[in-house]
This record gives structure tokens, C-alpha cells and sequence, in this order.
């Protein structure tokens, strides 16, 4: 994963989007050799038309398009970017002053005429009607935002709902999971189902979360964050009752790591398995570092913990990770039937029989959650870490 700890900052997109909105009237410049006043007027409408649709976008355009019209805007408003570079810490500053810089000397009508060209295609984009969101759905629990809970033949699914985000865990998002294990762990269902909604299970550890940390905040901040992380893989060690991870496509970081503490674990083979904990200057979590070597042997867990080794599906099941691998095109039929046939077996059976399962090892796998937790706040404070994420955010501000 990484780490909640760092779940306090804003997302990086929403300050550009504002600025842009809240933007004053715009100058025209006074010389413009290569354009005549016509279609300078033409191209200054636009841009202010630009402006106004922008606001009534529905859908979010993400990071990536927040920084383009943000670089854009500047560019058409002020020139080049001659502003100082901010520093590395700065993360949200950085990415728009690179956003910016990167668009080196590009004239303003030039910028103004291709942000109006972006809001154009984001409004053509703009779905005809919303989501299904809203739709009621049966059994379906009242209170989650970025997930969704129901309970259903006797099975309560939780399915992670952020697809336009790959399914990132951001801060809210741990601690809805953690509420929704601990009443599931409680109500009637015999057992519990984790998935994700969209082409990912989960991209894991929202990297927003690491956004706009001041340095003297860093310290408090990786402290909340390794007990929110022990509080979220605790809840997985306590599960009462079988749970199933449905694995529907991609997986990154720390819902990989958890699947070492869910009982049967069905992947679409469309699914990978990824855990890039060095690439990122971090270190294994979800008791993976001692689970996963007995899954599937050191030699491949090395690989895989230590070297970022990607598996495919079929990989994972052959080491051991996952229980059974389907054709994406009837994954969720097949696996659904044997759900339900599965959630008709005698209730407190399957739950004392998992706990026998289970009961042996919990006290080690305390400690394990404790140690892995300990280690990861401090590379959560460490050069390795920042730089990984500062990486992260340049790649995305790239044009
Ligand atoms: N944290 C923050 N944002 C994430 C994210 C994550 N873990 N995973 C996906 N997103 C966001 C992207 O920033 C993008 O947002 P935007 O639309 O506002 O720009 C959106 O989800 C779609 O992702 P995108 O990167 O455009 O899709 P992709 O198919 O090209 O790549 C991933 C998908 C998962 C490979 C890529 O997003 C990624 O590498 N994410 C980071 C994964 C990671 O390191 N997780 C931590 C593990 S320890």
C-alpha cells in the first residue's frame, strides 16, 4: 500500500479547477502580429465561453486535465511561466508550476484557443445521465460514500465504488471499509464478499493522500497513519466469518497484501497483482511479510515483495495467492453462483470452522501488523518515499 498516513492533504486537482473558475476577466494582449483582430475576437469569446462551461461540468475531468487547463489558463492570461520554481515538498505547487512551464512559449491565443478545445471535448464527454448511483438497490446499507454495502442472500458484498480513480483508498475510504467489515462481521450474513466496481479491484493507497504534507506536519501525520493502517488490517485478522476477495481486474498494494487474511480469494483473469513497495521507498503491510512466504515460499514472495514482480492471475494462483481463476467474460456469473451456493451452508458451522482456521496464528499476526505498521511510519518520513511520490505527480503533470 502505503500509506493512509498521509491522507490528510487535498486532492491535487481542486485548486487549479477553482482558480480557473474564480479567474478574472481576461486581458487581450495589445499585439498580436499573426492573427487580425477578427479572429482574435473570435478566439477571445471562446476562451471566456470556455470559462462559463467549465463550471457546469458534471463530471470530474481528474488530475491530469485539471492541470492541463490550469497551465493552459496561465498561459493565455500571463505568458510563459516565469514564476520561481516552488520546492520539492510542495507537491500540488509543483505540479502546476511544471503544468505551466511545460507549455514553454506557446503563444496566448494559441492557449486560449486549445483550452477551449479541451473544455469542448470535455463537455462532449459529459455523460447523458448519471451514474445508476442513485438507483436503489436491495438490501442495499445506508451511509457509505465511497463504497458500496449490501446484503443479500445471505451474503454482504462490499464493493469498493471509485472507478473513475482505479479504486484508490483515500483516507475515507479506510475507514468506511473498517466500518463496513465490523458490521458485517455482525449482522446475519454467512459470509462477506470484497470487489471492485469498474476495470480495477483496487489501484490501492490513494496517492493524493500524500498531497500537500507540510514537513512539520509529516511526523504526526505518519503516526495517524500507522494507526489507522493497524486498525484497518486488524479488522481483517478479526473477521468472524469466511470472507472471499472477488478479485475483478487489476491489484495494487495494499488490497493485495489483505488477501493473505481473506479465506478464498477468486480472480478474473484480467486480474494482476502487484505490491511496488520498494519502488514507492516503502515496505510490505496487511501481515503480507509473513503470510506471503508461507503462501507461496520465499523465493517467489521475495520476488514479488521485494522486486515489485508483477503476477498474472495464473501466476498467483499457481503460488498459491488466489483459489481459482476464471475467463473474464463469465467471471462474475460463475463465481456469483458458487457464492451463493456457498452462503446456503449452515452459518455458524462455516464461522467456527474458519475460526479454527484462523485462531492459531492470530496472536502472531497481531504482532506481525504491529511491526509491519512501525516500519512503515518511518519510511513513510523517508527521502525514498517523497521522491517515489514526488515522481509520481511529475509524470501525471506532464503535457
Ligand atoms: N492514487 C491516486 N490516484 C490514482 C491511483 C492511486 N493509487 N490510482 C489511480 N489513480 C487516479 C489517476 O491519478 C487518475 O486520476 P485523474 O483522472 O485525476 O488523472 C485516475 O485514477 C485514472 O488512473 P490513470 O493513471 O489515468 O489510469 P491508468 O490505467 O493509466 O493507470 C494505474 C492505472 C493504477 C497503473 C496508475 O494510476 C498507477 O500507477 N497508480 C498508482 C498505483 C500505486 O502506486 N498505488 C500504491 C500502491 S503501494
Amino acid at each position: 500500500m502505503a500509506s493512509p498516513a498521509l491522507t490528510f492533504g487535498r486532492r491535487l486537482c481542486w485548486r487549479p479547477l477553482c482558480e480557473i473558475r474564480r479567474a478574472p476577466a481576461v486581458c487581450i494582449p495589445t499585439v498580436h502580429l499573426h492573427v487580425t483582430a477578427a479572429t482574435m475576437q473570435v478566439s477571445q469569446k471562446d476562451f471566456e465561453k470556455a470559462q462559463e462551461q467549465l463550471k457546469h461540468l458534471k463530471k470530474d475531468p481528474g488530475n491530469e486535465t485539471k492541470l492541463k487547463l490550469y497551465a493552459l489558463f496561465k498561459q493565455a492570461t500571463e505568458g510563459p511561466c516565469n514564476a520561481p520554481k516552488p520546492g520539492m515538498m510542495d507537491f500540488v505547487k509543483k505540479a502546476k508550476w511544471d503544468a505551466w512551464n511545460s507549455l514553454g512559449n506557446l503563444s496566448q491565443d494559441d492557449a486560449r484557443q486549445k483550452y477551449a478545445e479541451l473544455v469542448s471535448s470535455l463537455v462532449s464527454a459529459e455523460p447523458a445521465v448519471q451514474k445508476e448511483e442513485a438507483s436503489p438497490e436491495e438490501g442495499r446499507h445506508d451511509g457509505y460514500e465511497t463504497i458500496i454495502v449490501t446484503t443479500k442472500n445471505n451474503i454482504t458484498k462490499i464493493m469498493f465504488n471509485r472507478p473513475d480513480k482505479k479504486n484508490a483508498i483515500n483516507h475515507k475510504m479506510y475507514r468506511e471499509i473498517i466500518r463496513a467489515l465490523q458490521e458485517a462481521g455482525k449482522d446475519d450474513s454467512t459470509i462477506a464478499v470484497i470487489t471492485g466496481n469498474g476495470d480495477y479491484y483496487s489501484s490501492g493507497n490513494d496517492l493524493n493522500n500524500f498531497t500537500n504534507v507540510q514537513p512539520s506536519e509529516m511526523k504526526k501525520m505518519a503516526e495517524d497513519g500507522a494507526v489507522l493502517l493497524k486498525e484497518f488490517v486488524g479488522v481483517f485478522i478479526d473477521f468472524p466469518k469466511p470472507l472471499i476477495a472477488v478479485v475483478n481486474g487489476p491489484a495494487v498494494g495494499i488490497p493485495v497484501t489483505v488477501l493473505g487474511l481473506c479465506d478464498v480469494i477468486y480472480a478474473s483473469d484480467r486480474a494482476t497483482f502487484h505490491t511496488p513497495f520498494s519502488q514507492l521507498g516503502q515496505s510490505p503491510e496487511g501481515c503480507s511479510s509473513y503470510l506471503f512466504p508461507k503462501i507461496m515460499g520465499f523465493a517467489k514472495a521475495n520476488e514479488f515483495l521485494l522486486f515489485n514482480k508483477k503476477l498474472t492471475a495464473a501466476e498467483a494462483c499457481a503460488q498459491g495467492l488466489v483459489t481459482e481463476v476464471f475467463p473474464d467474460s463469465t467471471f462474475q456469473k460463475e463465481v456469483w453462483a458458487r457464492l451463493e451456493a456457498y452462503a446456503n451452508l449452515p452459518k455458524n458451522s462455516l464461522a467456527v470452522s474458519k475460526q479454527l482456521l484462523r485462531s492459531v496464528e492470530k496472536e502472531k499476526l497481531y504482532a506481525v501488523n504491529s511491526e509491519e505498521c512501525e516500519v512503515l511510519k518511518e519510511r513513510w518520513l523517508s527521502d525514498e518515499c517523497i521522491n517515489a511520490i514526488v515522481n509520481f505527480f511529475q509524470k501525471k503533470a506532464k503535457l
